[in-house]
């Protein structure tokens, strides 16, 4: 369906659950945040319906997102189902990889097309400081996990922050020389948690490939990435992978955007950074008609703002954190 932008919307990213295995700095405070009930949550019948209203409308891609989405029971079988439903050409998954080396194999099984990996350090002891306890083990072997059950393309994320991890550029991408793996290089947005992170450590795309390329890395235009986000991807020579920015706030996207939001708890977010949801659950509960639905989704996608409206002011976004909308 087209908005009033004329961008084709054919994306859904649905967040699965608010709840996490790691506790990143970037996205949640310390002390947690309070979860939301079951009853607040969406079922897995309830999101599949939701789904099948926006493949009616011509949404074709859906990608699960948390919190942490393999925290979630029966992720399986609910993989499966949005597979089957009619319209659905992809499913893929955005996940911190702690718990891939469990589910790979059964997830490739239920359908899944592609998995996206964060991680924001090679060095364990940054890994634990910016995860609060993780354990950077667990989430190579969760990688290793996606390539041997023949993932393709495998994406690894790193959220670039000054002074904590933007040292590694040049070992990351480096990483796609040794493994066919897809590193993408992301501006941090000053969401939620992220306000703090993103004053006092943001980098640009600019300066990272300048980084990237003082350290003699070669840096060649690639196209032909599988994915529908929006990263601009490179290779250097002889590399199995590619390198990939997302670059947020310095060169946004929105121009381009294709993409709607549903949260756990059955909000439809316009954009990423949207001051204002579209309550789905409360209608869907009280038994609406496809057709109803079908008009929420129409509004929804009427009311995309042309570009996102981030400032110096602050983030807007209805006093969510990252971990509650899914990236
Ligand atoms: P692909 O289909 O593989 O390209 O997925 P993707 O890059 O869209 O998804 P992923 O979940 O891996 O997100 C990577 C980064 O891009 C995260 O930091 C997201 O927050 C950010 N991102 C994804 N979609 C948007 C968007 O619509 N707007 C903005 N500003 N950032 C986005
Ligand atoms: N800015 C940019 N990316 C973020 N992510 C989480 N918080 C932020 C932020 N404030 C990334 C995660 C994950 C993806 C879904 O979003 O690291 O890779
Ligand atoms: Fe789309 Fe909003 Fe992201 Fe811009 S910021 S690309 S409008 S979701």
């Amino acid at each position: 369906m087209l908005d009033r932008f004329a961008r084709d919307i054919h994306y859904l990213r649905v967040s699965v659950t608010d709840r996490c295995n790691l506790r990143c700095v970037y996205c949640m405070p310390e002390e947690g945040v309070s979860l939301l009930s079951h009853e607040e949550i969406l079922t897995f019948e309830e999101m599949e319906k939701l789904i099948q209203v926006a493949a009616s409308l011509g949404i074709r891609r859906v990608r699960l997102t948390g919190g942490e989405p393999l925290v979630r029971k029966d992720l399986l079988s609910f993989v499966a189902a949005v597979k089957a439903i009619p319209g659905i050409e992809e499913v893929a998954l955005t996940t911190n990889g702690i718990l891939l080396p469990q589910y790979a194999e059964d997830l490739k099984k239920a359908g899944l097309d592609r998995v996206n990996i964060s991680l924001d350090t090679m060095h364990p002891q940054r890994f634990q400081e910016i995860t609060r306890n993780g354990h950077i083990d667990e989430v190579w072997s969760g990688i290793e996990a996606a390539l041997e059950a023949q993932f393709h393309p495998v994406k690894v994320n790193v959220v670039v922050m000054g002074g904590i991890n933007d040292d590694e550029i040049a070992d990351f991408a480096c990483l796609t020389k040794r493994w066919p793996i897809h590193v993408r290089f992301i501006e941090i947005m000053p969401i939620g948690e992220g306000e703090a992170s993103y004053r006092g450590h943001f980098v640009s795309i600019d300066e990272m490939k300048e980084k990237l390329i003082e350290s003699g890395q070669k840096l060649q235009s690639h196209e032909g990435i599988k994915g529908c986000g929006p990263a601009t991807y490179y290779t250097l020579p002889s590399a199995q992978g590619t390198v990939g920015f997302i670059s947020a706030i310095s060169k946004h996207f929105c121009g381009t955007c294709n993409r709607l939001r549903l949260t756990a708890e059955g909000q439809l977010r316009p954009c990423l950074h949207a001051q204002k949801e579209m309550d789905l659950k409360t209608p869907l509960r009280m038994g609406a008609t496809e057709k109803k639905l079908q008009l929420l989704f129409r509004q929804a996608i009427e009311s995309k703002p042309e570009q996102h409206c981030l400032s110096d002011e602050g983030w807007a976004g209805q006093g969510r954190i990252m971990s509650q909308i899914g990236g």
